[in-house]
């Protein structure tokens, strides 16, 4: 089955200020979920003569490179920086996901609350407990969406919500054994951070990471002044937070590390140097007072980067609004982040960063339809701010005045998954 889709067509498929893909009139035609065509309306309109209009901003669908599931309903938790804020808020709450049921329930709000977004894939965090992984995989798969994500290890997480090396490596094992190749599904072996794991449990991820080559390594790193210094005092020998993880296999072009606000120069170069990648998460850096994300430093190492909301720390599951506040955190320290590049870390720098690039980001030809429709009028401001303006204004004013309210529709392989109420 053929659709050719007519609209203003936007896509940045590489981290160069010239890799902009703009068609004010442009044909997207997709046959089977699969883009098989893309360009100039004018250009492709005999050979696809029966189109569907589209109204609005077509851009791919947005890939949130760091999200935790099981904190969508603490979300907006008063009070606290990391630390505290994880024994006070998070752990009581991910405490519940022993439960298949409330996992399932959770599982099927916060998908259905990504396509409201128009996030059409996601690396997520789940919990301890290897059934949230399954309720999100089932509930991903029942949806279609491409979704990356694996049971956090915690042999030093508080009480209820520890694994052991053994019982973490063979549930990590089972999971992936259950869950690949199926659906749009991709496994990431999940430390939850250097404080939660003992070292042998590091070690044995850096083992079931190097086993097996198709799966990805997601974790935090230098996200909150009082968290650098407790793994200072817990691995003295390390050269730094980033070194704790090196030490134990687990720094690698498949490893993907949230964060990174408090990065020495060495370990950007190790992180360089290493392939590993970086989801910024400038709402969550705010909402916890972190701090900034420093892209000057990250950009004089070539770090690879992607865009991550951090739900519950996160304050919004919209990519638009953390791409408004990643130019705000950009500014904070002097530095610019232009919409462009925003929309690229929202969209195929993620994907860059999950291994997914090949499949998903850029909306070019042999790519998975998965696509989001932009509506720079959403809001009376919004529509005053945008009328007659150009692209780079309209993007602009999109990602900081916009949210959830300017996704129109979300299309998941070319077919619509969400269409907002008039
Ligand atoms: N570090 C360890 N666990 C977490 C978490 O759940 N959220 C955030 N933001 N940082 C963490
Ligand atoms: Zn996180």
């Amino acid at each position: 089955m053929i659709r050719a889709y007519r609209a203003e067509l936007l896509s940045v498929p590489h981290d160069a200020p010239d890799a902009v893909r703009h068609e004010p009139d442009g044909l997207l035609v997709v046959e089977d979920g699969v883009v098989i065509a893309r360009g100039a309306y004018p250009d492709l309109a005999d050979k696809y003569p029966d189109v569907e209009m589209l109204p609005g901003l077509v851009v791919p669908g947005f890939i949130d490179a760091h999200v935790h599931y099981p904190q969508t309903d603490r979300i907006a938790s008063y009070g606290e920086q990391l630390l505290d804020w994880l024994d006070k808020h998070i752990f009581p709450a991910e405490k519940a996901f022993a439960d298949k049921a409330h996992a399932d329930a959770v599982a099927a709000f916060f998908l259905d609350e990504l396509l409201r977004n128009g996030t059409t894939s996601a690396l997520v965090y789940p919990t301890v407990h290897e059934q949230s992984v399954d309720a999100l995989f089932e509930a991903a798969l029942e949806r279609r969406m491409r979704i990356v994500s694996g049971k956090v290890l915690m042999d030093l997480g508080p009480e209820g919500l520890q694994d052991t090396v053994a019982s973490g490596r063979a549930e990590t094992e089972a999971l992936i054994r259950r869950w690949r190749g199926r659906g749009r599904l991709g496994y990431a072996v999940t430390p939850r951070f250097a404080l939660a794991s003992s070292d042998a449990q590091l070690a044995d991820a850096g083992a079931l990471l190097a086993k097996h080559p198709d799966v990805l390594m997601h974790t935090h790193l230098s996200e909150n002044v009082h968290e650098v210094a407790a793994v200072a005092a817990r691995f003295p020998d390390s050269a730094d937070y980033l070194d704790a993880y090196d030490r134990f296999g687990l720094v690698t072009p498949r490893s993907v590390f949230a964060h990174g606000i408090h990065l020495s120069d060495r370990a950007c170069t190790r992180l360089h140097e290493s392939g590993a990648g970086v989801a910024v998460c400038p709402s969550s850096n705010l909402f916890l007072g972190s701090g900034h994300f420093n892209f000057g430093q990250a950009d004089r190492h070539a770090l690879r980067l992607g865009l991550g909301t951090d739900v519950g720390a996160g304050t919004s599951f919209s990519m638009l609004r953390t791409a408004g506040l990643a130019y705000q955190a950009a500014l904070a320290r002097e530095d610019r982040l232009d919409p462009f590049r925003a929309l690229y870390l929202a969209t195929a720098g993620s994907a860059s960063l999950l291994h997914i690039a090949d499949r998903v980001g850029a909306l070019e030809v042999g790519q998975e339809a998965d696509f989001v429709v932009l509506d720079s009028a959403a809001t009376p401001l919004m529509e005053r701010r945008t009328e007659g303006a150009d692209l780079a204004t309209r993007l602009f004013a999109l990602q900081i005045l916009g949210d959830e309210r300017a996704i129109s529709r979300t299309y998941l392989l070319g077919e619509c998954a969400y269409k907002r109420t008039p």
